[in-house]
């Protein structure tokens, strides 16, 4: 179980994050949604602990995740991969290499800094970028690649940690319905799979209500909803969205990038998704 209890991140006079109290056991799909600067993503980078929280704790199977230093620290932050809108990549490098660094903490410093990968990780990096249907950009430069592709990197990278929980920060706001239903489907199926507790920040609700089992709604740094995507009626829209100033509320719509695409065209593209088949490799 993963805890979060109180807490709170101020930037000088500002409270970007709440007091926020949330339990969220292992294997959950979690959708945070709310306007911007609602402060999700501070919230997510304090789970991270990219940032620190002003008070407050957060737990994780009876370890107080706030307090750790070193590499305890490290370690956690491996076990919780972050995805990111900008996916993170180092355009540079190829593929592979970038999947790869997702092992830098698994290995010691020297290893690492002469690039040295063993053939066992090197196998692990391609069956991931196989699974994301990707594996034949391997050997390309990752800045060369197409926006969903570069998502599919990061995800591929986010598996090389072996991680208890992902992260993601509007993974798709950056790109096309087909891509954003291709990562989003990817992001599902490492759920799904390996129960890997999946957290991900959404600026479209339509998108939280297809793909979460959980929705925390937060507005002014607060959590004002949280509950099943069945639970989130009009009135609760209104809560973490607010009304606009003409009093006429929020039309779902506006909220929506809609991953509208025909059935056929869909299933072709995430046909891409293979089981992790590391045999005959
Ligand atoms: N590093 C920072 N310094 C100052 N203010 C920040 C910083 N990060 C976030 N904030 C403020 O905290 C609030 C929440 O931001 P953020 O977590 O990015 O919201 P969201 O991800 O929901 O858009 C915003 O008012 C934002 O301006
Ligand atoms: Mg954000």
């Amino acid at each position: 179980m993963f805890k979060l209890r109180n807490v709170t991140r101020r930037f000088g006079k500002k409270t970007a994050v709440d007091s926020v109290t949330l339990d969220i056991p292992q294997g959950q799909m979690v959708g945070v949604i709310g306007r911007s600067g609602a402060g999700k993503s501070t919230l997510l980078r304090m789970i991270n602990r990219l940032q620190q929280p002003t008070s407050g704790s957060i737990h994780f199977a009876g370890v107080e995740v706030s307090g750790l230093r070193g590499q305890a620290l490290r370690n956690w932050q491996r076990d919780c991969a972050m995805i990111f809108q900008q996916y993170n990549l180092v355009p540079r490098l190829d593929v592979l290499t970038n999947v790869l660094l997702g092992r830098l903490n698994h290995r010691s410093t020297v290893m690492s800094l002469l690039g040295l990968f063993t053939r066992e990780e090197r196998i692990h990096a391609i069956a991931a970028l196989e699974r994301l249907g990707i594996e034949q950009t391997a050997l390309q430069m990752a800045g060369t690649l197409s926006g969903g592709q570069q998502q599919r990197v990061a995800i591929a990278r986010a598996l090389m940690q072996n991680p208890k929980m992902v992260l993601a920060d509007e993974p798709i706001a950056s790109l096309d319905p087909l891509n954003a239903k291709i990562v989003m489907d990817a992001l599902r199926d490492i759920n799904e799979r390996e129960g890997i507790t999946v957290i991900t920040n959404l600026h479209t609700l339509d998108t939280a209500r297809n793909y979460c089992e959980r929705i925390v709604g937060m507005a002014a740094g607060r959590v004002v909803f949280d509950g099943k995507p069945s639970e989130l009626t009009a009135d609760a829209v209104k809560q973490i969205y607010g009304t606009d100033r003409d009093g006429a509320g929020i039309d779902e719509t506006m909220t929506s990038t809609s991953i509208n695409i025909p059935a056929a065209a869909a299933a072709k593209q995430s046909a891409g998704l293979q089981p992790l088949a590391l045999a005959g490799l």
